[in-house]
């Protein structure tokens, strides 16, 4: 890993590491030579004369080691930010590699978690691992010089020295074993840290007075942890205690030792003293050595996590094509049919498909709509038809080819999608659009048409610094935009990709009236030459759309043009009525107050549900066809008198397209068998 992150500065480390720990041993040598000259008989300045040569390597090989201990430092400075550079890169390529399945599954997220632990555990690693190898070469040093005086030191000294190594392992293990358990709980506290002093979650939190639920919450997660802390630090500080008092022991049992032989005439008293300061360097080098064993046994298991996820996020990465597979094609040229064959979707843990066996075709040119209610299934039909997600059965295919034989990325290129969970990309307004076709140099021009396409141009050029203001409140000069305003910039990310295939999945939801007209005009514009996939809860929008696909409950329960939906009387006509009628209601409901009715107790609203986009001559026809379709089913009613109920009609625009209404106004109260009864006709609404 550091070899591969820079290959001179770890070379350089190894090198003066090893010279470092040579001299050590001359080191050694020297100041035993030094003493032997001192303790020696004859006068004092003779014996200080004879002492220089070895004083003078003792200085020698003080002064380079410390030259070598300066470089090591340098180089290791140097090559820790390129070690984490490197492995910090890798995670990142993973995370934004992998295919978005992965962010549902809950191991992932917890993989990653450990995996960002590890990068850290990366640079301890290396100087970790740097260390200990200094260690080693310095305690070889060492203990050569120790052999050379008497070979029963060097046992002694082990036994010194394994006790406290062995704690110190064992102590490292217990970490460790208590930061794996601790995983979900760290993650917890993670994001409740994050919502506590997040921006995003700001107003929330006071408006609804959250800071005590949350500060409780934050108590019993921090109180869990600090449980677990305080068990581990218990039986790490037993285990370490254990093991420096057998330490301790064997210590003492070294100088004993050394006296006894001392005492014995086995080794002369200048050996003696080098033996002390051999003893008390080897203990140094031991304990550098054993504490660096435990270093890098703790980093080397939270970098092996980090090597565990990248291997198990492997799964979720895209296959990809080899080679030699000459079915694969690199990138479609256009669109001109794209088809869905039984098409299911099954979330993990979930008891039924998002969506279920699929089926439908959808030529170029077209514009499409998505319908349901909410958790129907649009966006993650949506979601295989963009590519992002592969279905769980049945097949995709564009230009009658399989998604699969496609390449991946040259397939996703052809389609721009404006995902409903936009993101707020914390860059300038100008790249924030850019970003739907990074790979294209950003142009100013197609930037600012795709803005206009997405009303967003008139917005983004009030900004301070136009479409240079940078879009993240949190930096200097940074601004923010409204919800209606970030979508509006969603959308012409989308536009400016220019691709044959357009997917909106709820673009108006936070616009207003004007900007929402604009958005659907530039998309009606694309009608008939490129293809649109619109999912919108606002109905009126997709009148015009070729096909009109309701789903309810993952499944397509209808399909066709507004008018056939309509007519068929099933969940598209409820579902537009009953929004029509919100509109409807108002308007017959103001017209009624100013005319001829009397005042009554209870009301409700006949929704004529025919709605078009103009009153052209052509369309005139139909639209009294309508009115007399209404007139028949009042005439039909079993239940309502000429004299309990009085009507009147109004019309009103929304949206560029005319709508009519009936309202019923009741002079008694409606009882909920009238009421169940006037639902099954379509009316929509019931007043008071
Ligand atoms: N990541 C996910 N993991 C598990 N279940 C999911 C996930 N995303 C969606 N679902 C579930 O799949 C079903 C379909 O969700 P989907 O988002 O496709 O609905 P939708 O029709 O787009 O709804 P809406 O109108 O609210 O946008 C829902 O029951 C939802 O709870
Ligand atoms: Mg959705």
């Amino acid at each position: 890993m550091a070899w591969d992150a820079d290959k001179v500065r770890t070379a350089l480390i190894v090198a003066a590491t090893t010279c470092s720990g040579v001299l050590a041993a001359f080191g050694l040598l020297a100041t035993q030579r030094v003493l032997i000259e001192l303790f020696a008989g004859g006068p004092t300045p003779d014996r200080v004369r004879a002492a220089l040569p070895a004083l003078a390597w003792l200085a020698a090989v003080t002064m380079i080691r410390g030259g070598l201990g300066l470089a090591v430092g340098y180089a290791l400075n140097g090559l820790t930010p390129r070690v984490h550079l490197a492995v910090e890169r890798e995670l990142f390529e993973n995370t934004t590699g992998v295919e978005l399945r992965a962010f549902d599954d809950d191991g992932f997220a917890e993989g990653m978690e450990r995996a960002t632990r590890g990068t850290e555990a990366a640079i301890e690693l290396v100087q970790n691992t740097m260390n200990l190898f200094a260690g080693v070469v310095s305690l070889l040093a060492v203990i050569v010089a120790v052999v050379t005086i008497h070979p029963l030191l060097l046992a002694a000294l082990l036994v010194a020295t394994v006790s406290t190594g062995y704690a110190a392992l064992r102590a490292g293990h217990v970490r460790f074993q208590s930061y794996l358990a601790s995983s979900t709980r760290r993650r917890r506290q993670w994001v409740l840290q994050r919502l506590m002093a997040d921006r995003k979650s700001a107003a929330e939190l006071r408006s609804y007075g959250l800071r005590g639920f949350l500060l409780r919450l934050y108590d019993q997660v921090m109180g869990a942890q600090i449980g677990e802390e305080l068990r581990v630090a218990q039986r790490v500080t037993a285990t370490t205690s254990i093991g420096a008092a057998i330490g301790g022991i064997a210590l003492a049992g070294v100088y004993v030792l050394l006296g006894m032989l001392l005492v014995d005439g086995e080794i002369p008293l200048a050996a003696a003293a080098t033996c002390v300061i051999a003893v008390q360097a080897a203990q140094r080098a031991l304990a550098q050595v054993t504490f660096q064993v435990d270093r890098v046994f703790s980093s080397g298991q939270f970098f092996n996590e980090y090597i565990r996820f990248l291997a198990s996020s492997a799964a979720f990465l895209p296959g990809k094509p080899k080679p030699d597979d000459a079915d694969i094609r690199p990138a479609p040229d256009g669109l001109t049919e794209l088809s869905l064959s039984g098409v299911c979707f099954h979330y993990p843990d979930r008891d039924r498909p998002a969506v279920g066996a699929v089926t439908l075709t959808i030529h170029a040119g077209q514009t499409i709509a998505l319908v349901g209610e909410n958790g129907s299934g649009k966006s993650t039909l949506a979601a295989m038809i963009s590519g992002l997600r592969e279905p769980t059965s049945g097949e995709l295919r564009w230009n009658s080819r399989p998604y699969a034989s496609w390449d991946t990325d040259g397939l996703r290129r052809h389609i721009a999608v404006a995902v409903q969970d936009h993101h707020q990309w914390p860059f300038s307004a100008a790249t924030n659009i850019a970003m739907g076709d990074i790979d294209t140099p950003a142009d100013s021009a197609r930037i600012e048409a795709a803005a206009c396409e997405a009303a967003a141009h008139d917005m983004i050029t009030e900004l301070p610094h136009g479409y240079d203001t940078l879009l993240d409140r949190t930096f200097k000069e940074g601004q923010d935009l409204s919800g209606g305003q970030w979508q509006r910039i969603a959308a012409a990310r989308a536009f400016l990709r220019n691709a044959p295939l357009l997917i909106m999945d709820e673009p108006s939801s936070a616009l207003d009236p004007r900007a929402e007209d604009a958005l659907f005009q530039a998309l009606r514009s694309r009608q008939g030459t490129k293809t649109t996939i619109l999912i919108t809860h606002r109905l009126a929008n997709i009148t015009h759309a070729d096909q009109i696909f309701v789903l309810e409950h993952g499944v397509v329960i209808e399909a066709g043009t507004h008018h056939e939906l309509m007519a068929l009387a099933g969940l598209y006509q409820q579902l537009f009525s009953l929004q029509a009628a919100g509109y409807a209601a108002n308007a017959a409901a103001s017209s009624m107050s100013s005319s001829l009715m009397p005042p009554c107790r209870a009301g409700v609203t006949w929704l004529d549900t025919s709605a078009s986009a103009s009153t052209s001559a052509t369309q005139r026809p139909e639209r009294q066809r309508h009115r007399k379709w209404a007139a028949t089913r009042r005439s039909a009613d079993a239940g309502i008198s000429p004299g309990e109920a009085s009507s009147a009609e109004s019309s009103y625009q929304a949206n560029g397209a005319n709508f009519l209404c009936t309202a019923l106004r009741f002079s008694a109260p409606v009882g909920p068998a009238r009421r169940s009864w006037l639902t099954s006709w379509g009316i929509s609404s019931v007043y008071r």
